[in-house]
């Protein structure tokens, strides 16, 4: 992998993977719940969109050893990209659209349900928990999650299956994951998540499954 077409093309990747897995996640929830929704946010939906297509923006700056986890994060770069990353990715999004629905969505994608924010997984930025976490971010980061370990990733002998990255999602429920928005993954059927899935693009990345 060399450029920063590489980079971008991996982070659009993981970017379209992501809102995909979202709106799949979205369209499960049960239709009493998105009418609730939708009538406090009307376009709840095409903003989940947009910000999912977004909510790593500022990714395409990583160095690429960084971005492709060809090595484990240093202090540094936990510092200078990775914890930064949503909150810039979310300013770059206000910037571009004056959304601020979709702006928390993309600030807050990182956050633990249990608002645990210790090392080495800890949520991040760290300031919300619970419900208090827009619904966006919480459905966000499940289908972040799952894109993440499903995907070519070349610091892992192998990448996890997709029923084993559900039983991550299962298992995290209540700690890491929304304990309702959690299990509802789980229920999106196995021809969509395969979609989802689809291909890591770092291109020198090996697909030991
Ligand atoms: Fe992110
Ligand atoms: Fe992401």
């Amino acid at each position: 992998m060399g450029g920063s077409v590489e980079k971008i093309l991996y982070t659009v990747e993981h970017e379209i993977g992501t809102t995909d897995g979202a709106l799949a996640l979205y369209d499960v929830l049960p239709i009493e719940v998105r009418r609730q929704i939708e009538m406090q946010v009307p376009e709840f939906r095409d903003i989940l969109k947009r910000s999912g297509e977004h909510h790593d923006f500022t990714k395409r700056d990583w160095p690429e050893d960084l971005l492709c986890r060809k090595r484990n994060p240093s202090d540094e770069d936990w510092e200078l990209w990775i914890w930064p990353h949503p909150i810039e990715s979310a300013e770059s999004y206000f910037e571009m659209y004056k959304d601020p629905i979709g702006k928390r969505m993309i600030r807050h994608h990182h956050e633990r349900f249990d608002g645990f924010t210790g090392k080495p997984y800890g949520g991040y930025p760290g300031e919300l928990k619970g419900e208090s976490i827009p619904l966006g971010a919480r459905i966000m980061k499940i289908a972040d999650a799952f894109h993440a370990m499903v995907s070519n990733r070349p610091y892992r002998d192998r990448k996890f299956n997709i029923l084993e990255a559900l039983d991550q999602i299962r298992e995290k429920a209540g700690t890491e994951y929304d304990p309702t928005l959690a299990p509802l993954f789980c229920t999106i059927s196995l021809s969509v998540l395969e979609k989802i899935a689809g291909n890591g693009a770092c291109s020198d990345s090996k697909d030991a499954s």
